[in-house]
């Protein structure tokens, strides 16, 4: 059994990261989030085999904003695969931050530098199958159920407050469909984009679709394949080089673990071959990554190692 699953292990660090949670700032440019309780702090842990351990304060839900882009990413990977994907954004991490408009400066082809950076989630969700945005939705709905094995919540409020107030994301839309990287309707985009950020969950569920990550793919409870090796693979590398923004680097030599944060506050980490982690504490540092899931992590490799570099 996996050491980490060890009686009083993850209740032990969630305690030791709770009061970073305080400190940090709740989400402010998407109305929606701002209202959270930065004194909540929830984590999960879920092995490839499917054994699991949660701490801190429970049901806590969130909406996953950023760490969609992993799902999206896979998602567009496995309909168009590497070759189309990587023509369309790079593989480069940025040292701007996520919402950047620097970030399309990068090269002659207007590529935004990766799938994670808020240009670079339009353009890959600007690929997504289906004839309008409601079957695109729920093409990409009934993915994400397969990865969490259940049913998945939908938070309407978050995403209509994001839909109306993304205009930084509406200017990376026009930027991009004005270089040919977009090719459909901006709108539309936009709205899928918002549906996607505001996919809900609880750390519990975070972390087993992490662990599908983690593994190779498969359903960390039947064995099924969900996503080829291949695929989790890739969005491991970019969660590892930069998932966690223009704080890739530091986050990588302190927690060492491929992640992902989402401006709500959740964070989804994978240890490979190993396990998934989930954690979601809505205060938020300098870059948007939150700071009581980012000790936690870092905690987690100082005390067990579970650093992969
Ligand atoms: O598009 C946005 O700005 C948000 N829906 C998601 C950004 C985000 O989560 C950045 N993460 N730390």
């Amino acid at each position: 059994m996996d050491r980490l699953l060890a009686p009083g292990v993850l209740e032990g660090l969630a305690e030791r990261a709770r009061p970073w949670a305080k400190q940090g700032k709740t989400a402010a440019y998407i109305p929606a989030l701002s209202g959270a309780d930065p004194e909540v702090f929830s984590a999960a842990l879920f092995t490839v085999d499917g054994l699991s351990r949660t701490a801190g304060d429970r049901p806590a839900a969130f909406t996953l904003q950023s760490v969609s882009k992993v799902f999206m990413l896979a998602y567009v990977l496995e309909q168009k695969g590497e070759e189309r994907l990587f023509s369309k954004v790079g593989m480069e991490p940025t040292g701007e931050p996520f919402h950047s408009l620097e970030n399309l400066q990068f090269d002659a082809y207007a590529m935004p530098p990766n799938p994670l950076v808020n240009a670079g989630a339009l353009a890959v969700t600007g690929l997504a199958e289906g004839k309008d945005l409601e079957e695109k939705w729920a093409l990409f709905q009934a993915f994400v159920r397969r990865l969490a094995g259940k049913e998945i919540a939908f938070n309407r409020e978050v995403a209509e407050s994001e839909y109306e107030h993304a205009f930084l994301n509406r200017s990376f839309c026009y930027f991009l469909k004005q270089h040919g990287i977009i090719e459909g309707d901006v709108e539309e985009l936009i709205a899928l984009y918002s549906r996607q950020c505001a996919l809900e969950m609880d750390c519990l569920l975070l972390a087993r679709i992490g662990a599908v990550f983690a593994g190779s793919g498969r359903d960390p409870e039947t064995g099924k394949g969900l996503i080829s090796e291949k695929t989790a693979r890739i969005c491991r590398a970019l969660m590892a080089s930069c998932g966690m923004y223009n704080a890739s680097g530091e986050f990588a030599v302190k927690a060492g673990v491929p992640a992902k944060s989402g401006v709500s506050g959740c964070i989804m980490a994978v240890i490979p071959g190993r396990l998934g982690i989930g954690v979601y504490s809505p205060g938020l540092d300098e870059k948007g990554n939150s700071l009581g899931g980012w000790k936690f992590l870092e905690l987690l490799n100082q005390e067990y190692r579970i650093g992969i570099y």
